[in-house]
């Protein structure tokens, strides 16, 4: 797929396909792996600039804390107060870690909305450009936006959106095209997407709907932006950013895995995976020895990972005994028995 090295301040991307932060999904387990499998660049979850600027470390262990080396990689905050949202931004530049400062001007859930921040900055224009303008003189990073083509059809339209993100300093624009009223359903609007590329001179990147290398290439070719952000087209399929490399058009547009990856290094990947979710978890009660821990690392781990098998294993023949016995898989050997059965009764399926 034709996308060129993307290049904002002093961050370089190869190959713009990003993974999108999402909560709850893109740790550093994922992130590595995605990385690893050729994502250009990614992003960490949300993190709360009222958290990073008040609890003394708390929120930036939880959140920002990063075992692995990862690069490129954005800090991905959220707030509706712009000096707590410049400390914020000071606080990641001092450590050290991250390429660039994503500020998020789009998230619609009630947690963020309710105080002001994500989405319902689409309502308040000029609070958005002054949060914008007061992180990017704060910092010397790199700054960018991760934001939707509106709220809903009665607020600001998405050229006004692209003006005052524009105007007000931002390095890069990375635009879901949905609007925020509806959250993660629907059709995404890329001609909308692609007026807002037109009208900007920073660089785009476009997200909402991609779940596969001919969808990837058909954004770019409906929209023209710089570059793509995949959400949950990588969640249980991390192999995503490969195949859009290569360009590869015959992987079929749902099936997970693709059937060009092998059986048994699917289920490698899986197990990296959670092994990373392991390391993971112990790194960071490593990191908050005096909290009393519920679960083990692994147990904890192992939790986290339920989340991800079904999408896993959503294209595989015979998955219902696996999904049905999730809740009691708390270790990773049980997780990888059932993993293997379910490798086995595959393998003769595709033999057939
Ligand atoms: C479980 C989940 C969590 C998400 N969390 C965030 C978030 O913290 N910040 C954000 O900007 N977007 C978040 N998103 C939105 C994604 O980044 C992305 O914009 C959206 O899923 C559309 O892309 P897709 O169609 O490729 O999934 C989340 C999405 C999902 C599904």
């Amino acid at each position: 797929m034709h996308l060129l090295p993307l290049k904002f301040g002093s961050v370089e991307i190869d190959f713009p396909v990003l993974l999108a932060p999402m909560a709850g999904y893109t740790d550093a387990a994922m992130r590595t792996l995605c990385l690893e499998q050729g994502a250009g660049a990614v992003y960490t979850e949300l993190a709360s600039s009222e958290g990073l600027s008040r609890d003394g470390g708390k929120t930036f262990s939880e959140v920002l804390d990063l075992p692995w080396n990862e690069h490129p990689i954005a800090a991905h905050i959220f707030g509706a107060d712009p000096h707590r949202m410049a400390e914020a931004a000071r606080m990641i530049e001092q450590d050290g870690r991250f390429d660039w400062i994503d500020l998020n001007c789009g998230c619609p859930v009630k947690k963020v909305v309710s105080r002001g921040a994500g989405a319902a900055l689409l309502k308040d224009l000029p609070l958005m450009g002054r949060i914008i303008e007061t992180v990017r003189s704060a910092v010397s990073l790199p700054v960018s936006v991760k934001t939707r083509i509106g709220f809903n059809r009665d607020t600001a339209d998405h050229l006004e959106i692209a003006h005052v993100v524009e105007q007000s300093g931002a390095d890069l624009i990375a635009v879901h095209a949905r609007l925020a009223k509806d959250f993660h359903g629907g059709d995404p609007d890329w001609e909308t997407l692609g007026e807002m590329k037109r009208a900007l001179s920073i660089p785009v990147i476009g997200n909402g709907g991609v779940v596969s290398a001919a969808d990837a290439q058909r954004m770019v070719q409906v929209s023209g932006v710089d570059g793509v952000m995949i959400g949950r087209g990588a969640i249980g399929n991390p192999w995503i950013f490969e195949e859009i490399r290569q360009g590869r058009q015959d992987a079929g547009d749902t099936v997970v895995p693709p059937a060009s990856c092998r059986l048994s290094k699917w289920r490698d990947l899986m197990a990296e995976h959670l092994r990373r979710l392991v390391e993971l978890n112990e790194f960071k009660q490593k990191a908050s020895p005096v909290r009393v821990k519920r679960y083990t690392p692994e147990e904890a781990a192992c939790i986290q990972f339920r989340t991800h098998i079904p999408y896993y294993v959503k294209g595989m023949f015979d998955k219902k005994q696996l999904l049905m016995k999730l809740s009691s898989l708390i270790s990773v050997d049980l997780i990888m028995a059932e993993v293997d059965i379910l490798v086995e009764k595959n393998e003769v399926y595709r033999a057939d």
